[in-house]
């Protein structure tokens, strides 16, 4: 059944059909078709409904230049599909088969130094290269004449993982159209990068390069635009894709997954050309906050998607390329996996079904590993699989917006990373972290937004930080607040404009008049392991000599050269926090300005390794401590899960989970 989108394309539930997808990426091609047959039967048992194919495929499909060779995918597609499982079919174009460097050595992306990335690893396109996307284009558009009336195909995956740079001579002619697209004139250019500093003025196109290796500091407007043409270059190459299996197959969702919290694509402006949102996640089991990060990402992804969306991959055990590579304890893999769910996840998809063999990622696990179907790892994940499958029904589909946004942006987080800044500690992006974390630890559910979005639905508007905030995005938080909403804004929020030049006061007038701030003096970074005294609290990173107009000081330093000076600053329903506070201050700074707004933990009372997820009507509690707890939950409610009636209190094991119906 299909159910159309407002945009008239499809989506994730035209894949779903209101189950949960299991499964994950399937490499028939590493293997001889004999184990297709043991791949297929162990797929069912594990209660395995989809899988994508093809990623890494180009080699195989096309050996050699025009040669198609869909033989093997003619039988992996037939057998997947009369075992029941889904393909969701990869465009094969993040790893050129080597013919196409040797033969066309400008399809290899330079990097700043002028070096060459070779082939003999992955991802080795270069985004500009009128060749490669000429043969990317050519190989999809024979897949989706093939394979876009498959039965078995229910969505299709366009490259993987887009996040190639490029600094070459043809990526040089493609950043000019960019900029001419952008700023029409060498004078507008000469402006917007500042130019007359350090005389950099541009007196011909020709002039005008990516921000390749220089004696010293690049221009940093220049860096910023590289990074947004960069995305803006990749996002190409995905729509030429797209379009071309659209014309092919128009009810069957496209996507592209997604790194998480990943710098070189702005995804605000990726979703808006995705049918379905999907992402890998790959949280670290050894890592304390190895489920905050996954919240994060996961919040993210459902705010972007907004709406239901796709785990593509996470790993059922070790992944290969950190230092030390750990596997999931016995529950971890099924508590992460729920807890994607309750974020709004209808797919639970891992990289890989069958662990490599040979190649870069042999020591990488997948669902069913080395140990083969006696391990422990493919054992969980088949009851996993069988548990979403008796339970996914219930939860397909369903959607919660929060009541919280916090706001990040891809441009401000490039143009706030550059080099030559005032500290170098501060990093946008741990800094959303923090706050985030925060939220978290305060068990207030959030979601994330674009500063530019709508954001009157919302109790409680933070910003971790917006270093570069658009003209149209301060007025938007203007109105936020004037329209009754509370914000809360940290430090290096307002600085720049889109250009990233300093807003005269060096912080945006607006915001100045919002928090209450007279003038703002000077920053005082802190060293790493410096504190700022505050009351009540220490403040890391950094502090801020500011003289506050008709703002309260909420708190003020202690001690030092900020003594007795506001630290943290409120004028009505606008906070102002102009350190990072240590992690128990921040959270329960948080907390109140969250109980001022009227925002409420999802439950009360919880126990601090306990999370709690509302998805629709559904209550998810999860248990991310090792020992059992027991959690209030008033009122009486179906476990979906433990199949039991579960009144006003809920016992959960080592990373237990429970789904309270109602
Ligand atoms: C992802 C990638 C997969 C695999 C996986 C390993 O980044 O899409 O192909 O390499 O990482 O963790």
């Amino acid at each position: 059944m299909r159910t159309p989108r407002p945009d008239g394309h499809p989506g994730l539930a035209d894949a779903t059909r209101g189950r949960i997808l299991f499964g994950g990426d399937y490499n028939p091609e590493q293997w001889p078709e004999e184990t297709w047959q043991e791949d297929v039967r162990l797929m069912k048992e594990a209660g395995v409904n989809s899988v994508t194919l093809g990623v890494f495929a180009w080699a195989k499909l096309e050996p050699r230049p025009g040669a198609r060779e869909f033989g093997w995918l003619d039988r992996v597609m037939a057998l997947l599909h009369g075992n029941g499982v889904g393909v969701v079919l990869a465009t094969p174009t993040s790893s050129p088969p080597p013919w196409l460097g040797r033969l066309h050595p400008d399809t290899l992306p330079r990097d700043q130094d002028g070096r060459t990335e070779w082939w003999g690893g992955r991802q080795h396109f270069s985004h500009s290269s009128a060749v490669y996307r000429r043969h990317a284009a050519a190989i999809t558009e024979d897949l989706a004449a093939r394979y876009g009336d498959h039965p078995a195909l229910t969505m299709w995956h366009v490259n993987n993982e887009y996040c190639t740079y490029d600094w070459g001579d043809e990526a040089a002619g493609t950043f000019r159209r960019w900029l001419r697209d952008r700023y029409g004139t060498l004078d507008a250019l000469n402006s917007a990068w500042g130019t007359a500093f350090w005389s950099q003025g541009y007196g011909d196109w020709a002039e005008v390069l990516p921000p390749r290796r220089a004696h010293y500091l690049n221009n940093p407007t220049q860096v910023l635009d590289f990074k947004r043409y960069t995305s803006d270059m990749l996002l190409e190459c995905y729509v030429a894709e797209r379009d071309i299996v659209r014309r092919y197959s128009p009810h069957v969702p496209v996507t592209t997954n997604f790194m998480p919290m990943w710098a070189g694509q702005d995804a605000w402006r990726w979703v808006q050309e995705e049918d379905v949102v999907s992402v890998d996640l790959y949280p670290d089991p050894r890592d304390p906050f190895g489920a905050q990060h996954g919240a994060l990402v996961q919040d993210m992804t459902r705010s972007q998607a907004r709406g239901p969306w796709m785990l593509m991959e996470q790993a059922a055990g070790p992944v290969n390329w950190r230092g030390v590579n750990h596997p999931k304890p016995p529950g971890l893999n099924r508590l992460w996996s729920f807890q994607a769910v309750a974020r709004g996840a209808d797919a639970v998809c891992y990289f890989q079904w069958r662990q490599s063999r040979q190649g870069a990622e042999k020591f990488h696990s997948g669902m069913l590993g080395h140990a083969g179907e006696q391990g422990r790892t493919y054992q969980e994940v088949s009851r996993l699989g069988a548990e979403l499958d008796r339970v996914g029904g219930e939860i397909s589909g369903r959607h919660s917006a929060c009541e919280v946004a916090v706001l990040h942006d891809w441009h401000a987080w490039w143009a706030g990373s550059q080099d030559a800044r005032p500290s170098r500690e501060v990093d946008p992006a741990e800094v959303v972290r923090a706050w985030h974390r925060a939220l978290w630890e305060a068990h207030i559910g959030t979601d994330f937004a674009h500063p530019e979005h709508d954001l009157s639905g919302y109790a409680l508007v933070v910003v971790p930080q917006l270093y570069l905030l658009t003209d149209a995005a301060a007025d938007n938080l203007v109105a936020y607040v004037r329209g009754g909403g509370t914000l809360v804004s940290g430090f290096l929020t307002g600085i720049a404009d889109e250009e990233d030049r300093v807003r005269p006061g060096g912080m945006d007038v607006r915001l100045r008049e919002l928090f209450g701030i007279r003038t703002l003096h000077e920053w005082w970074p802190l060293d790493p392991g410096e504190y700022a005294g505050c009351d009540g609290f220490r403040g890391t990173l950094w502090s801020e000599e500011i003289e506050a107009g008709d703002a309260v000081a909420h708190s003020r330093y202690q001690g030092g050269e900020l003594d007795g000076l506001p630290a943290v600053l409120r004028r009505g329903r606008a906070w102002y926090v102009s350190t990072l506070p240590e992690p128990d201050a921040l959270r329960e700074l948080v907390a109140d300005v969250a109980a001022a707004a009227g925002v409420r933990p999802v439950l009360d009372g919880l126990p601090a390794e306990v999370e709690a997820v509302r998805r629709g009507d559904l209550l998810f509690v999860l248990n991310h401590g090792r020992d059992p707890v027991t959690v209030a939950v008033p009122g009486t409610h179906r476990d979906l899960l433990g199949r039991r009636r579960v009144t006003d209190s809920l016992e959960l094991g080592r990373y237990g989970v429970a789904v309270l119906s109602p």
